[in-house]
């Protein structure tokens, strides 16, 4: 992860929306006869990035939470604000009743300043509906913007996010109905891409989201877990038995989760604004994950409860603070790293020939400064796929 190659004086070949050539100045190619169109040359000032990806976001809500976020300044904890009726219950008591264009328009603008600190590429999950319809609606307002956004979102199905209080005391009830109707009706429409689950004593536990991983891998969707944030519970181990794109925040894994993630594929999403939002002390063991030898990948958690950060590099700095990351291991983990997360490592997250030309500019001298000036605004220009996005 720390082996990031920087070149000085480069320029890098695009061809409509792919990246045909990067290289030293020197070496460029000529343009040659298949390359007729008039060429557009364009000076950049600054480092050239690949297009940053967040891997995990919660990007369709209604109103900010800030009662919850004062309760919790007041000393009170996520968990007993939760069971008080507040958290992820208030968000969907406030999703269920908006319009799917108010809800539209609120995530057009996030994620517009999303984009502008330089996510490319953008995980989005529902999750605040908790009922088919409701979990619908996000789907589409997701769909929709894909539709006409200058990025790449990635729709994922979060039903299992809580317990609705319809289903309190009969939770097996809500399993079912999340395993054998809702991931059918979303499957049947292609409105996600990945099925996640908040694995999570309290929450849903390790047989219940098996069960509906399961549902969700045979109608085609791709895996991930919110694993072992606050409490152990094996989460890790299930993803990587499950062959999950990525277990996600970690800060409670166990030994054994560690090295289940290091012997697999699956990706480790780290996000450290939750926990210093949560005003929590604790971290996820990114050194530990990583000399372990499994991918470490770094997102913003996007969400009105527990990460109102929308800025990629303010959590590029938090891991190199907070989780002891190197600069460059914080670069690989926003980029190549967090397309795995996505199952997208194929053609995005590097500046590489043939991969998507997702491209970020950041206005600064030393390619580290990226992840060095904590909450200034270093992304100056963002093109995707081989376009110039429009000022954001
Ligand atoms: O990733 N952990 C569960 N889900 C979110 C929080 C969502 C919320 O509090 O609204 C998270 O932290
Ligand atoms: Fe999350």
């Amino acid at each position: 992860m720390a082996d990031v190659e920087v070149l000085h004086d480069a320029d890098v070949l695009i061809d409509g929306n792919r990246i045909a050539w990067v290289g030293p100045r020197s070496e460029v190619p000529k343009a040659g006869a298949q390359h007729a169109a008039p060429l557009q040359v364009v000076e950049v000032n600054g480092v050239i990035f690949p297009g940053f990806i967040d891997c995990h976001t919660h990007g369709v809500f209604g109103a900010p939470r800030l009662d919850d976020h004062e309760r919790r300044a007041l000393g009170v904890d996520y968990k007993a604000i939760a069971a008080a009726g507040g958290g992820i219950l208030q968000s969907v008591r406030d999703v269920r009743s908006r319009s799917e264009s108010d809800l539209e328009a609120l995530t057009r603008a996030r994620l517009r300043m999303l984009i502008a600190h330089g996510a490319t590429t953008i995980e989005v999950k529902s999750g605040y509906g908790l009922e088919l319809e409701a979990e619908l609606k996000q789907l589409r307002v997701i769909r929709r913007l894909s539709e006409e956004l200058p990025v790449t979102l990635v729709p994922t199905f979060l039903g299992a996010h809580e317990v609705p209080p319809e289903y309190r005391g009969k939770r097996d009830a809500y399993v079912r109905l999340v395993a054998e109707e809702m991931i059918p009706a979303v499957a049947k429409e292609t409105l996600a891409r990945c099925c996640d689950v908040f694995c999570e004593p309290g929450v849903f536990s390790t047989g219940e989201t098996r069960q509906i991983l399961s549902a969700a891998a045979r109608h085609g969707l791709a895996i991930k877990l919110h694993a072992d944030e606050l409490e152990g519970s094996g989460g890790a181990e299930l993803a990587a038995e499950l062959g999950a794109l990525s277990a996600d925040h970690l800060a409670a894994i166990s030994e054994r989760g560690i090295q289940a993630l290091a012997a697999s594929p699956t990706v480790a999403v780290l996000l450290p604004a939750t926990m210093i939002f949560l005003g929590k002390r604790g971290q996820a063991p990114a050194r530990q994950l990583i000399d372990a030898g499994a991918a470490v990948a770094l997102a913003t958690d996007y969400n009105p409860g527990t990460s109102p950060t929308m800025s990629l590099p303010l959590v590029m700095a938090l891991g190199v603070s907070q989780l002891g990351l190197r600069h460059a291991e914080a670069v690989t983990a926003v980029t190549i790293n967090a397309a795995a997360a996505l199952g997208l490592a194929q053609d995005r997250g590097q500046i590489a020939q043939g991969h998507v030309a997702d491209l970020v500019v950041a206005a600064v001298d030393d390619w580290r400064e990226v992840a060095y000036w904590m909450g200034r605004e270093v992304v100056s220009a963002v093109w995707t796929a081989g376009s110039a996005c429009p000022a954001l």
